[in-house]
C-alpha cells in the first residue's frame, strides 16, 4: 500500500514533470513534429513508423506480462509451478528473429531516405550556399550572388538550397529542427547537405554540439519567403548602404576606425560577421530582437549578452559617438 505521504512525493513530481515539459511547447518553429520541409517531413515519417512499430512490441510484451501475472499468481491453497522453459531451443530461436524481422523493416525506409537525402539538387534547380560555423554565430554566403550575410539564411519557398558547410574554429552542428537535417560542422572538412522549406515562414536554427560557453546563444533563423519577395531581398542586399545624414556619416568613421579590423567582410581572416547590410536584420547577435536599445547593450557588454563571445567590449566612446555609430549600423540597409 503505497502510503499518503508517498502518494503526494509522486503528485509533486508529475507536477513539476509537466511545468517543466510544457516549457517545450511554445517554440513552434522548433517543432521536429511540425515540418515545413522535405527532409524534415521524411525524418517525421521516419519518426512515426518506428515509434508505431514500437507500440506494437510494448502491448504485446505488456499483454504477455499481465497474462503471466494474472495466470500465475500465487493464490490460496494452489501450489503449482509453472512449465519451467529455461533453454528452450525453439523460444530462443523466436526471440532472435522477431527482432531482426522489425529492424529490417526499420531498415528499409531509413536506407531509403538516406539516399534520397544524400542525393545533392542538381544546380538548375537549386540556389548554393556557402554556410561558416564560428564560435558563436553563422555565416552565409550566396554563390553568384555576391551576398554575404550573418545570422539569417533568406529562402526562396519551394526550392532546394544546397549547403556547403564550413567550420572555423571548433565542432558546431547546423540544425533547423522545423525543415529537417542536421550537419556537423567540422573545421577542416566541407559537409553537403540540402534544405527547402513548403511554406514561406521563420523558422529557428540552432547549433546542435556543445562548442563552449555561448553554444545554448549560438541561434539563427531561416526567413523562407515567396520567389518574388526573395528577389526583391536579394536586390536590396546587392545595392550599396550609404551613409546619409552627418550624424551616420560621423558614425561610418567610427566604425572604420574601431570595428573594421575584425567586421571587413573581404578580409578572409575575418573573426566577426560582415555588416554590410545589417539594418536589414530582424536580431542582434542572432538573439536580441533588433533595436537600438540592444545593439547599445550587445556593443558596451557583449559577454553580458552572449557568453564567451570574442566580441570586445565598445565601452569607451563618448554618449555622442556611440549614439552615431549605432545610428550608421541601424541604417545600413
Ligand atoms: Cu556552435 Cu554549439
Amino acid at each position: 500500500m503505497v502510503s499518503r505521504q508517498g502518494m503526494w512525493r509522486v503528485l509533486t513530481v508529475l507536477l513539476l514533470a509537466t511545468l517543466v515539459l510544457s516549457g517545450c511547447q511554445g517554440h513552434d518553429s522548433l517543432n521536429v513534429l511540425d515540418p515545413s520541409g522535405s527532409a524534415g517531413q521524411k525524418q517525421l515519417d521516419l519518426i512515426k513508423w518506428s515509434f508505431f512499430l514500437m507500440c506494437g512490441v510494448f502491448a504485446v510484451v505488456i499483454t504477455i506480462f499481465i497474462y503471466v501475472l494474472i495466470r500465475f499468481r500465487k493464490r490460496k491453497g494452489i501450489d503449482v509451478m509453472p512449465e519451467q522453459t529455461h533453454g528452450s531451443n525453439t523460444l530462443e530461436i523466436i526471440w532472435t528473429v522477431i527482432p531482426i524481422i522489425l529492424l529490417a523493416v526499420l531498415a528499409v525506409p531509413t536506407v531509403t531516405y538516406t539516399f534520397d537525402l544524400a542525393d545533392m539538387p542538381r544546380e538548375e534547380d537549386s540556389i548554393k550556399v556557402k554556410v561558416t560555423g564560428y564560435q558563436y554565430w553563422w555565416e552565409f554566403q550566396y554563390e553568384g550572388m555576391n551576398i554575404k550575410t550573418a545570422q539569417e539564411l533568406h529562402i526562396p519557398v519551394g526550392k532546394k538550397v544546397h549547403l556547403e558547410i564550413h567550420g572555423k574554429d571548433v565542432l558546431h552542428s547546423f540544425w533547423v529542427p522545423a525543415l529537417g537535417g542536421k550537419m556537423d560542422v567540422i573545421p577542416g572538412r566541407v559537409n553537403t547537405m540540402w534544405l527547402d522549406a513548403k511554406k514561406p515562414g521563420v523558422y529557428q536554427g540552432k547549433c546542435a554540439e556543445l562548442c563552449g560557453a555561448g553554444h545554448a546563444l549560438m541561434d539563427f533563423k531561416v526567413i523562407a519567403e515567396e520567389q518574388a519577395d526573395f528577389d526583391k531581398w536579394v536586390a536590396q542586399m546587392q545595392k550599396p548602404a550609404v551613409a546619409q545624414t552627418t550624424s551616420q556619416k560621423e558614425g561610418e568613421k567610427i566604425f572604420m576606425q574601431n570595428c573594421l579590423g575584425c567586421h571587413a567582410g573581404t578580409n578572409p581572416r575575418i573573426i566577426g560577421p560582415d555588416l554590410n547590410k545589417f539594418g536589414t536584420r530582424t536580431t542582434i547577435a542572432g538573439i536580441l530582437p533588433h533595436d537600438e536599445q540592444n545593439l547599445k547593450k550587445w556593443l558596451k557588454d557583449p559577454t553580458s549578452v552572449k557568453p564567451g563571445t570574442l566580441m570586445p567590449k565598445i565601452d569607451y566612446l563618448e554618449p555622442k559617438e556611440m549614439d552615431a555609430l549605432v545610428d550608421y549600423l541601424m541604417n545600413r540597409k
